[in-house]
């Protein structure tokens, strides 16, 4: 619950607006800044997963819910063509047409895995995989492939390295205005609902390859999205968290 402490209550009031909150990472980091006290605006491309996503955090924070509001505002980020005027009808509406300064925005769209072969890696693809998490502005999900990359992930591989250069780019250029990246390892989320019958069996070698021996949390992950929204100190910075993997 939110509190007046010092610290507890660094997140109360304040407008969150979350890229990707209908579903695992996002919604996770907007369950912890509810509890905080924060207003939420949740954006995905998808309005009946949205809707879904509100009535449960109305539904685990009942009281809260009378003071605090909650917006959903879908769009599809993945179209690039009308993407200025996507984002610009986003926050308008997240800021109600400017009457509502947005304190913070955590990106964590992302649509799907999409592993390749080099030999099979073409333009189209690349686009693909960049458009949600890398073109959209604002985009600030990352992993830890960025740094430890497997076979076939060589784009993925280059979308994560550009994100934190991205932050980084953007920390300076919008400074004061602090821009961060979180770097997660294998967090068990929807992204791997695909893999259906494979999905327990892929998910427990994951986990052994982690020094903690499980996977992350979307609510642990959580952590370092609140972390960097209340420390006023961090920008430009990259959040890791991953269980160890890059020590295996
Ligand atoms: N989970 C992990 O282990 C992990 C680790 C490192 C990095 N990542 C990256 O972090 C990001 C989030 O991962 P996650 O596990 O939270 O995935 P997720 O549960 O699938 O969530 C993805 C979110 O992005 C939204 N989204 C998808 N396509 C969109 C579009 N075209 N426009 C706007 N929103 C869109 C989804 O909602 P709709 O379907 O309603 O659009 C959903 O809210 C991804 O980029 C992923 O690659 C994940």
């Amino acid at each position: 619950m939110s509190s007046t402490g010092k610290h507890s209550s660094k997140l109360a009031n304040q407008r969150v607006l979350i890229l990707g909150g209908s579903s695992g990472l996002g919604f996770g980091v907007a369950e912890a800044a509810f509890e905080l006290g924060a207003h939420l605006v949740l954006c995905s491309s998808n309005q009946s997963k949205l809707d879904a996503a509100v009535a449960r955090i109305k539904e685990a924070y009942p009281t809260q819910a009378e003071k605090q509001s909650i917006i959903a505002c879908a769009a599809d980020l993945s179209d690039v063509a009308n993407l200025d005027a996507t984002l610009e009808a986003l926050l308008q509406k997240a800021t109600n047409n400017g009457a509502n300064k947005l304190n913070h925005i955590v990106s964590s769209a992302g649509d799907g895995v999409v592993l390749s072969p080099l030999e099979k890696i073409n333009a189209q693809l690349i686009y693909k995989v960049m458009n949600v998490r890398l073109v959209a502005p604002a985009t600030m999900a990352n992993g830890v492939r960025g740094r430890q990359p497997l076979r076939d992930w060589s784009v993925i591989t280059t979308t994560c390295a550009a994100i934190e250069g991205l932050s980084r780019g953007l920390a300076l250029d919008l400074a004061p205005i602090r821009v961060n990246a979180v770097a997660p390892g294998v967090v068990d989320t929807e992204l791997f609902d695909s893999l259906a019958d494979e999905r327990d069996a892929a998910m427990q070698a994951l986990a052994n390859d982690t020094l903690v021996e499980t996977l992350g949390r979307p609510e642990d992950l959580a952590e370092s999205y609140v972390y960097l929204m209340k420390d006023r100190f961090v920008t430009g910075s990259v959040i890791e968290s991953n269980g160890g993997v890059l020590l295996k």
